[in-house]
């Protein structure tokens, strides 16, 4: 009965210039282990959900990466947007595709681009998330341990009784999405919060029954043509509804209104690799605490940087402190460490995501 849904038609702008519209980092062996995000995404649950019973939805112009980069799926298990609308309708098209199937399914819902270091430990909490979701009829998210007052997360306040079998699983009391950095400092000095991973565990008809609460337009855009689905109409009548589809993601949408959603408080090793630094955290560094990825790369006097640039290219860096450095075949950024949530706007301004 176990689905999983791989959310995968991000652009993952803080991660430029490698990260780009033509190959977003999900679909980019960022932790050089010889695996691209979407493939370690993909082997973490293959575990504990049947191949057939995976869905990867993304932007049209990803299939053919999709497809490569994941050979053991079927072409029918990639789901086409033709234009961004976050993550909300990402769900709500999934859903119907598991609801002709199966409509007892239990899914997994996670982000393409997440690096989770105990895996062990987090197969246990999705196996016990499972249980729980399916003994009743919450909306279940994993909650991550907060280290620093960030506001690119879900802020999830816990209520202070855990539910009777599980120690670990709260009921959520608010959840703000993306607070202002003033608020974040907040939450995080309270102690009371956790942050929202973006994996999500529910049962398909509690997940529907919320979207027919708080979203029902976005679910009757796709509900009205279901028949449609699994024929060969089904991109045509993707690609007639997505434009009117609200731009909105399941946080916003679902997870902040909705009364029924818990938590799964653990430790499992989680970052979400947004950005250059939180890559920065997760390498090996030399003496000087800079992390350097590239073969032929010399540092004097520096201190502090990422550096990642293609192995044939000579880079030599001096007296830099708290810089990333990074270049690709055509380009080449150097930007303050601290500074890295620019990276948003200044994309925006290149426009190399356009
Ligand atoms: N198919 C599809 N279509 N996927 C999308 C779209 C879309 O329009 N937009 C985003 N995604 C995918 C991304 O590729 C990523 O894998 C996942 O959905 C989450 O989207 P992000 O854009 O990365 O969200 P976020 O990081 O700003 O916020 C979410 O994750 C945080 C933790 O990393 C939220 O769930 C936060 O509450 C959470 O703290
Ligand atoms: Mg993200």
């Amino acid at each position: 009965n176990n689905y999983c849904v791989i959310m995968a038609g991000g652009v993952g702008s803080r991660f430029w210039p490698l990260s780009k519209k033509q190959q977003p980092k999900q679909f980019l062996d960022i932790l050089g282990t010889g695996k691209t995000l979407i493939q370690l995404t993909f082997e973490r649950f293959a575990s504990i959900c049947p191949v057939e019973n995976f869905f990867v939805v993304t932007n049209a112009k990803y299939k053919d990466l999709v497809l490569q980069q994941l050979p053991q799926i079927k072409e029918n298990q990639v789901l086409l947007e033709p234009l961004r609308r976050n993550t909300a309708p990402c769900i709500a098209y999934a859903n119907f595709k598991i609801q002709k199937r199966n409509s007892e399914a239990s899914i997994i819902v996670t982000p393409a681009d997440h690096l989770i270091l105990n895996e062990t430990k987090f197969l246990d909490v999705l196996g016990k998330g499972i249980k729980f979701v399916e003994d009743g009829n919450q909306l279940l998210t994993l909650g991550i341990q907060p280290s620093r007052p960030e506001t690119g997360y879900g802020y999830i306040q816990v209520s202070n009784k855990a539910v009777t079998n599980n120690s670990d699983i709260y009921p959520v009391k608010t959840f703000t999405e993306k607070p202002h950095l003033d608020l974040a400092k907040i939450f995080h000095e309270s102690g009371e919060f956790y942050w929202n991973s973006g994996i999500f565990v529910w049962k398909l008809k509690d997940i529907q029954e919320a979207f027919s609460r708080y979203l029902p337009d976005v679910k009757a855009l796709f509900e009205d043509g279901i028949d449609s689905l699994d024929t060969e109409g089904e991109q045509a009548f993707i690609d007639q509804i997505y434009p009117e589809c609200q731009n909105i993601s399941i946080d916003y949408g679902i997870l902040e209104k909705s009364e029924n959603v818990f938590v799964y408080c653990s430790e499992f090793g989680w970052s979400d690799l947004g950005t250059w630094g939180s890559l920065y955290e997760h390498s090996s560094k030399d003496n000087n605490d800079n992390a350097v990825q590239g073969e032929n790369v010399m540092m004097y006097e520096s201190k502090d940087c990422l550096v990642n640039v293609p192995d044939d290219k000579l880079v030599v860096v001096q007296g830099l402190k708290d810089y990333i450095v990074v270049e690709t075949d055509k380009t080449l950024l150097i930007c303050r460490k601290r500074d890295e949530q620019e990276l948003r706007k200044i994309v925006n301004d290149v426009k190399i995501t356009k």
